[in-house]
This record gives C-alpha cells, sequence and structure tokens, in this order.
C-alpha cells in the first residue's frame, strides 16, 4: 500500500456503498448512490483545493472572502463508470472543466484498451481530479493517469469508491505520487479480475447493460 492513500471510511460512505453493494438494488438507485457518495468523497479529496480572496459585501458589512481559484480542477472521467460519479462531483464544483478518458478492460487479459481522450487545452497547468467508482487490478487507473502525465498533467488526485488490495499495490507501483482516495478496500479479485465481494460489474449496474 502507500502512504499517499486515505480510506474514508465516513459512516455515510460506508452505509451507502453496503446499499450500491446490494444486488437488488435497481440502476437509477445505484446511480443515484454513486453519486452521493462521490460527493461525499469529494469533500475530502478536495481539501487542499486552492482559495483567493475577493472583496464581497454581505448585508452588514464589507469583507474579504476567501473563494476557490480559477481556473478551478479538471475533473477527468473514466468511461463509462466514471461518468456517474463526475455527476456527484461536478454537483459541488460546478465550475470545473471535465475530460473523457475511454478505457475498457480486455475481458481475457485485464489490460486496459485506451480509445478516446477528450479535454481542455490547459489541463497541465491545473489540479485533474480522476473519478472511477472501481480499482481491481487497477490497470484502467493506472493508463488513465499514464495518459495524463503523457499530456504534462503533473497535480493528479484519484478518487475511487471500492478498491481491491492487488489494485493498490499495483497503483503505489506506478504512481506514486498520485494521492488516492478510496471508500473502501475489499478482500480480493477473484480469477477473472471481479473485486470480492465487490459490487459486480459497476459500468453495467449503473446503466443497466
Ligand atoms: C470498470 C471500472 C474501471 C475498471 C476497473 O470498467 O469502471 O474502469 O473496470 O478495473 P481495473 O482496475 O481492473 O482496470 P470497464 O472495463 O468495465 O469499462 P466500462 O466502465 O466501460 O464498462
Ligand atoms: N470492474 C468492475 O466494474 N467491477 C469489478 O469488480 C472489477 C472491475
Amino acid at each position: 500500500m502507500t502512504d499517499n492513500l486515505t480510506v474514508i471510511d465516513h459512516p455515510l460512505v460506508r452505509h451507502k456503498i453496503s446499499l450500491l453493494r446490494d444486488k437488488e438494488t435497481k440502476s437509477v438507485v445505484f446511480r443515484a448512490l454513486v453519486r452521493e457518495i462521490a460527493q461525499l468523497m469529494t469533500f475530502e479529496a478536495t481539501r487542499e483545493l486552492q482559495l483567493v480572496d475577493r472583496d464581497i459585501e454581505t448585508p452588514m458589512a464589507p469583507m474579504t472572502a476567501r473563494v476557490l481559484a480559477n481556473p478551478g480542477p479538471v475533473l477527468v472521467s473514466i468511461l463509462r463508470a466514471g461518468n456517474a460519479m463526475l455527476d456527484g462531483v461536478l454537483d459541488l464544483i460546478p465550475t470545473a472543466s471535465v475530460s473523457h478518458i475511454g478505457v475498457y478492460r480486455d475481458h481475457e487479459t485485464l489490460e486496459a484498451v485506451e480509445y478516446s481522450f477528450n479535454g481542455p487545452p490547459d489541463i497541465a497547468d491545473r489540479l485533474n481530479i480522476v473519478v472511477d467508482p472501481m480499482l481491481a487490478t487497477a490497470n484502467s487507473s493506472i493508463a488513465a493517469l499514464s495518459q495524463l502525465k503523457s499530456r504534462g498533467v503533473r497535480d493528479i488526485r484519484m478518487v475511487s469508491i471500492l478498491a481491491a488490495p492487488e489494485g493498490l499495490a499495483a497503483f503505489a507501483d506506478a504512481h506514486p505520487d498520485v494521492p488516492l482516495f478510496v471508500g473502501a478496500v475489499d478482500e480480493r479479485l477473484n480469477e477473472k479480475g471481479y473485486i470480492i465481494p465487490g459490487l459486480g460489474d459497476a459500468g453495467d449496474r449503473a446503466f443497466g447493460t
């Protein structure tokens, strides 16, 4: 594991992850839960966001208030399942820009296959907050972060709801400089690379495929 790992084991996060895991939870509820968990995790993952002074007037008096610096962070969604988390982070940081990285796991090899990248031109100068609910082998996240670094991005945070110990070790090996925030660490991966006990396939469950 890594010094850069934070497990956000807040009771609300744990409770909502348990509801997510339940195989009876339908897509519409699943998406709502992922969005809420992403919001709760964002609270912790954005603790070091930069603030600047802004002069304002309250109804009572002038004051120098602290507001988010511009430009704000870039939110990076690893498709598809990252999109379910993205909405939650955007709820809290509506002025953020968004990048989409298309990556899927080859079902046989479990290697990450990258198929698209779309983001704003100034990503290298900004904090990039990457979201994907699942960190199993970590191949997908590792590939996404390598893609960002190859485009000059240096300030990165990764937020995942569920992780396997195998994925945490691989992630720490590949990107020891990137702070990683997870909601829970499960027991292990099975022979097909699924997290046990996990929650199944996050993309399929979120989007009903
Ligand atoms: C899922 C998930 C992660 C990846 C995690 O995506 O959203 O991106 O698997 O597994 P890994 O850590 O072993 O790489 P998937 O490949 O199912 O793509 P999808 O979201 O498009 O369905
Ligand atoms: N991707 C998922 O969606 N679920 C897992 O358990 C592993 C990878």
